[in-house]
């Protein structure tokens, strides 16, 4: 008997994303970690607090995978595919997940310094692989994670590095120059290191838009912090957060990123657990908690910070 048709275009999806899966793990083993699939991710520009030019830059970018045929109507073809760069944990994943949401796209997440420091320069094999997969999708969004990781710097002495990245990059190029026109595959890839990003990869006709996402000003800052107190909220059904004081708030968070926003917020509230836990009447959290874990977190960030960043391994 035949296989009953699937019932939605999402429960189709996911039957070919598990098939793609078994198939790349029976040849290279579990990626888990280094490699993963989304039918329509849930991230949408609304969660993402500043970044203004930054979102609207990309969002324009949706035509290329919703309509392509426009650009033809003005006589231009789509962008293969945008560079976004800017400090650590600034909303570049975010961004890229709200494109393939606004766009309905399946969301191919390649975390290649991972893939990298598992496969080497026959990454490239790899690579291939899932990209003639992912382009047979309707609607394809691919996400080079840690682009810088194609540098290898992380894995070779300098000369067989450069040597090995050449190889790597140039089977990405060809990749990236034969997906075709009007096509609905695009490409974002991120990185924080602009200067371990080979020019080939951002040479005209490849990725050659290139989309800062800088650390946010203060506006955007408290728009962050607004969205985690939200969503923490949200999570727990019911106020957390006492009536705060962002003019306190915001000069000590002064350079602070999307991600150490969101750190600071998650220790708060950590604290009150285990307070909770205790048996302690907790309260909510106030801008006097608050303060305090900007202290605390400032302290030890340099070692958060290269832990996080891998300089430690
Ligand atoms: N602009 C933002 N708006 C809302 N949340 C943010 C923003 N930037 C960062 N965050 C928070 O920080 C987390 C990490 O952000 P994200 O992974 O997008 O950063 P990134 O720029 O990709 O960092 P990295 O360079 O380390 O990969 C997000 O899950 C989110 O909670
Ligand atoms: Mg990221």
């Amino acid at each position: 008997m035949a296989d009953p048709k699937p019932a939605n275009p999402e429960w189709a999806a996911q039957r070919r994303l598990e098939d793609l899966f078994a198939k790349i793990a029976e040849k290279y083993g579990d990626l888990t970690g280094r490699f993963e699939v989304k039918y329509r991710p849930d991230t949408t520009f609304d969660q993402i607090g500043g970044l203004k030019a930054a979102k609207a830059t990309l969002r324009g970018f949706a035509t290329a995978l919703t309509a392509p045929e426009v650009y033809r109507q003005w006589g231009i073809t789509p962008p293969k595919g945008v560079l976004l760069y800017g400090p650590p944990g600034t909303g570049k994943s975010l961004l890229a997940r709200a494109l393939a949401s606004v766009s309905e796209a399946t969301f191919y997440h390649l975390k290649l310094l991972n893939l990298t420091s598992k496969f080497g320069p026959t990454a490239g094999d790899l690579l291939q692989e899932i990209l003639a997969i992912a382009v047979q999708e309707p609607r394809t969004l691919i996400f080079l994670d840690e682009a810088d990781a194609l540098s290898l710097e992380h894995l070779l002495p300098p000369p067989q590095a450069r040597e090995a990245s050449a190889r790597l990059i140039a089977v990405l190029a060809e990749k990236l120059d034969g997906i075709e026109d009007f096509s609905r595959v695009f490409v974002v890839a991120a990185t924080s290191r602009t200067d371990a990003i080979d020019p080939s990869l951002v040479a005209p006709g490849r990725l050659d838009r290139l989309i800062e996402v800088p650390l946010p000003d203060p506006q955007g800052q408290q728009e962050i912090f607004l969205l985690n107190k939200a969503q923490a909220e949200k999570a727990a059904a019911r106020r957390l957060f006492a009536e705060l004081d962002f003019r306190s708030l915001l000069p000590p968070m002064g350079g602070m990123s999307g991600a150490e926003i969101q750190e600071v917020i998650r220790r708060a509230l950590e604290t009150k657990a285990h307070r909770a836990g205790a048996g302690e009447q907790a309260g909510l959290v106030s801008t006097q908690d608050l303060l305090q874990e900007i202290d605390g977190y400032r302290r030890i960030k340099e070692v958060v910070e290269k832990i996080r960043y891998g300089q430690y391994l």
